[in-house]
């Protein structure tokens, strides 16, 4: 799948159609929707004819198997595709302990060609290894929150150790950390913006990238990372702005939807 893509996290759906336009247009080649984003139907009808890598993931309330597979036929119904690059259980909802039935709902969906490729997103090392206990499938990805103040550094060594490609969410820490000193400082030594250095360090790290936007100059700047490379220095700079309680979102294992 493409490193670099568009969330679409908050983006209205009414401007869901228009952006998709302009992101082609930009040169995105992946967009990552959810069914809870309410804004499949503007992605599905901005994306028509064209190849982006489409990502959507499964809502909480729609898991279980067969909820999972009328779920998926909805999504794919408000998309107006036959099948997805990428389909994600959105959350594991640990509680509502379903998400080992709702992961064999994906295998199906993979078997029959509807999705492309299967992931999760949200999962923790125990809930990663559960799935693929019970049922010998290997998600392809786990999309997770990942950005310089939170870096997951734990859970990538599971994902490297299993075989899983993380992909990072809420990447540019919803640009709430854009005005670190450290990171100005690396963009003025690149003549970048601090939120081109925090996508060419997700790229440099390894990492599959979805930052979002809804400007159309922000759209193009976001993409405009491959014509500078990170040093040894820039790169330990910004590993010193990790923390452990640097999560802007809720923790999988305590969140309540
Ligand atoms: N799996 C999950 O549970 C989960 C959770 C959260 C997010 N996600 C996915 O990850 C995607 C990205 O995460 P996110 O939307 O939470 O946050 P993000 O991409 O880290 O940040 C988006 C915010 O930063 C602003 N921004 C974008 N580009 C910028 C730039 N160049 N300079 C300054 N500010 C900029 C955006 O504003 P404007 O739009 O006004 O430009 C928006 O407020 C989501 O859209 C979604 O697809 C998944």
């Amino acid at each position: 799948m493409p490193r670099l893509g568009l969330g679409v996290w908050q983006t209205p759906a009414g401007e869901a159609a228009r952006i998709m336009r302009e992101a082609i247009a930009a040169g995105y080649s992946a967009v990552d929707t959810a069914s809870a984003y309410n804004n499949e139907e503007g992605v599905g009808e901005g994306l028509a004819g064209s190849d982006v890598f489409l990502t959507t993931k499964l809502w909480n309330a729609d898991q279980g198997f067969d909820s999972t597979l009328r779920a998926f036929e909805a999504s794919a119904g408000r998309l107006k595709r036959a099948s997805v690059d990428l389909y994600l259980i959105h959350w594991p909802a640990p509680k509502k302990a379903l998400f080992v039935d709702t992961w064999r709902a994906l295998v199906r969906l993979r078997q029959e060609g509807r999705a492309t490729s299967i992931g999760v997103s949200n999962f923790n090392a125990d809930h990663l290894e559960r799935i693929i206990g019970e049922t010998g499938v290997t998600p392809a990805v786990n999309q997770i929150e990942l950005h310089p103040q939170f870096q997951q550094r734990a859970l990538r060594e599971v994902h490297d150790r299993l075989g899983i490609r993380t992909e990072s969410w809420s990447p540019l820490g919803r640009g709430k950390f854009l005005g670190e000193p450290a990171l100005a400082a690396i963009a003025r030594k690149h003549r970048k913006t601090a939120a081109q250095v925090v996508i060419r360090w997700h790229l440099d790290e390894g990492l599959i990238v979805i930052p979002k936007t809804v400007s159309p100059e922000r759209l193009r700047e976001n993409i405009d990372v491959w014509d500078f490379a990170l040093d040894a220095d820039d790169r330990a700079r910004i590993a010193a702005l990790d923390s452990a309680d640097g999560r802007t979102g809720p923790d999988p294992l305590t969140a309540t939807f």
